[in-house]
């Protein structure tokens, strides 16, 4: 399992339940490495999406107390890792929200981690990987510009799983 977010100089990933930039060279990367794949969100990471609906072209698994059409609902994380029994793990993708990755990241064997060279004002974030001794920064693409924002693909492994 991977996880996937953009995230700001503070580690912000969200403001008032939505992204705190519009990236769309990001935006593409995002599509690009999970089509045709599974994502796992949260409740509040589908109703953020336009018209609150799943993503097309993937298996959307989201963790809500109440079922959603169109996704397949997990009420908890033994119902979400019985799920994943079912597919191969690296085709596995969590993407978000906060409290998502904040219980997952810790099961995920790479995180892709787009840095924005911006404050957001964020209200929503994920931990320090930089300061987790379990993961490690593999790689870092040179600053790339998308809509006025310097941004870099940064790839992180998780050093305690094979
Ligand atoms: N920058 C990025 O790449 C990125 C990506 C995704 C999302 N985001 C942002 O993240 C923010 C949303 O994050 P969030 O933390 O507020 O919401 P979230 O994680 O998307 O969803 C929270 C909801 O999911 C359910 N849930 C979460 N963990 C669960 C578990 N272990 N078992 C059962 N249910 C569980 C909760 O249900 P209950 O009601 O039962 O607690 C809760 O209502 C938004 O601002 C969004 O735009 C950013």
């Amino acid at each position: 399992m991977k996880a996937i977010f953009h995230c700001d100089k503070r580690w912000g990933i969200g403001k008032n339940n939505g992204l705190m930039f519009s990236l769309p060279k990001d935006m593409k990367f995002f599509r690009e490495t999970t089509t045709g794949k599974v994502v796992v969100m949260g409740l509040n990471t589908l109703l953020s999406f336009p018209h609150a609906k799943p993503l097309k072209d993937r298996i959307n698994i989201v963790l809500s107390p109440t079922d959603i059409e169109g996704t397949v609902t997990v009420h908890d994380l033994d119902e979400l890792f019985s799920e994943l029994k079912k597919y191969p793990p690296d085709d596995v993708y969590v993407i978000g929200g906060a409290s998502v990755y904040r219980v997952l990241i810790p099961y995920c064997s790479e995180i892709l981690v787009t840095k924005v060279d911006a404050d957001g004002g964020a209200d929503v974030f994920v931990p320090d990987l930089d300061a987790d001794p379990n993961f490690a920064c593999i790689s870092e693409s040179d600053p790339v510009e998308d809509n006025g924002y310097a941004i870099r693909f940064c790839l992180y492994r998780n050093t305690t799983v094979l």
